[in-house]
């Protein structure tokens, strides 16, 4: 295991000389641009390729439109990071969660997703991500189809040779706590049982995985990470297609959590998590650990 297979998640913010700790997770900020590219600089230098970027909007609406405003704050990230740090590899996240007002990753008609007028707005955050800079955008919704509506639409604008990296398995979990506090993204009521995975399933994620893979998947992801190690397994061996996991937040509060009380060390934890979802066949780590590791490691 080597820097080389991280992939470290950033959350940026409106304003100047910004640094909002994420009190859920310590080590993560909420970074404004200028603090964004800081960062970016410091990852570049440990030894990590790649970067996630997601975004803190001024404002929220019902239909999410600071993810596709080619001046929203995920754009101007990205922009900047090309044109400061244009060794790093940009990908995005796409999804609409961190632009609704009710935090969920799609519009809602009748308190519920709806999923096929989703897909358009995905498209379109997408393509202006790709303009703004993304190298390769990430789709994190789990709507159907958005895969597909996605890649017609990057060939359109003139992105195909765009990337997607797909959230394919991504399970309905209790481990994404911590981050909805980073990103302001929990639901206002209801949860993401109807768009995301039962975790109880196994071959409804092999299923999913090979959905995105025919809709034009370039890579695929498995999350969360570690109590998902056989779902991650079988999708490498299955597809054999580059394939990620995320260690999400959660996962990273609990490692925290337990070392800020004496009960494990952290580094060693830290060193073994990774080490565990690379065994079971992670070509990259998406992880808030990216930058200890890669002090641990060198
Ligand atoms: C957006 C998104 C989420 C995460 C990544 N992209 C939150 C969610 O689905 O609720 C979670 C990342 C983490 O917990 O670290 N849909």
């Amino acid at each position: 295991m080597t820097p080389e297979i991280f992939v470290y998640p950033l959350f940026a913010c409106p304003g100047e000389g910004i640094r909002k700790p994420v009190p859920s997770m310590p080590g993560v900020y909420n970074l404004s641009v200028d603090q964004i590219v800081e960062e970016c600089l410091e990852v570049h230098a440990l030894g990590i390729p790649a970067v996630i970027v997601f975004g803190i909007p001024e404002g929220k609406d019902a239909v999410g439109s600071g993810g596709y405003d080619d001046d929203g704050i995920v754009q101007r990230a990205l922009n900047a990071i090309r044109q400061e740090v244009p060794g790093l590899l940009r990908i995005a996240d796409t999804c609409l969660c961190e632009y609704t007002d009710h935090g969920h990753c799609g519009v809602v008609e009748n308190r519920d997703v709806d999923n096929d007028r989703t897909l358009a707005l995905l498209a379109r955050t997408a393509v202006s991500q790709a303009r703004a800079g993304a190298d390769v955008v990430a789709p994190s919704d789990m709507m159907d189809g958005r895969v597909a509506a996605i890649r017609s639409a990057l060939d359109a604008g003139g992105f195909e040779r765009t990337p997607i990296l797909s959230y394919a398995a991504k399970y309905c979990s209790a481990f994404y706590g911590p981050f909805r506090d980073a990103a302001q993204s929990a639901p206002q009521f209801g949860d993401r049982r109807t768009y995301q995975m039962d975790p109880a399933n196994h071959r409804e994620g092999m299923r999913e995985i090979r959905a995105d893979i025919q809709e034009g998947a370039d890579m695929v992801m498995v999350k969360p990470a570690m109590p998902y190690l056989d779902v991650l397994w079988h999708a490498k061996r299955r597809f054999g297609l580059p394939t990620a996991a995320y260690q999400v937040s959660g996962e990273y509060a609990m490692l925290h959590a337990a070392a800020a009380n004496g009960w494990l060390d952290f580094e060693r934890a830290a060193i073994e998590s990774l080490t565990c979802i690379r065994r079971a066949g992670a070509d990259f780590i998406l992880t808030y650990l990216a930058k200890d590791a890669a002090r641990l490691l060198a």
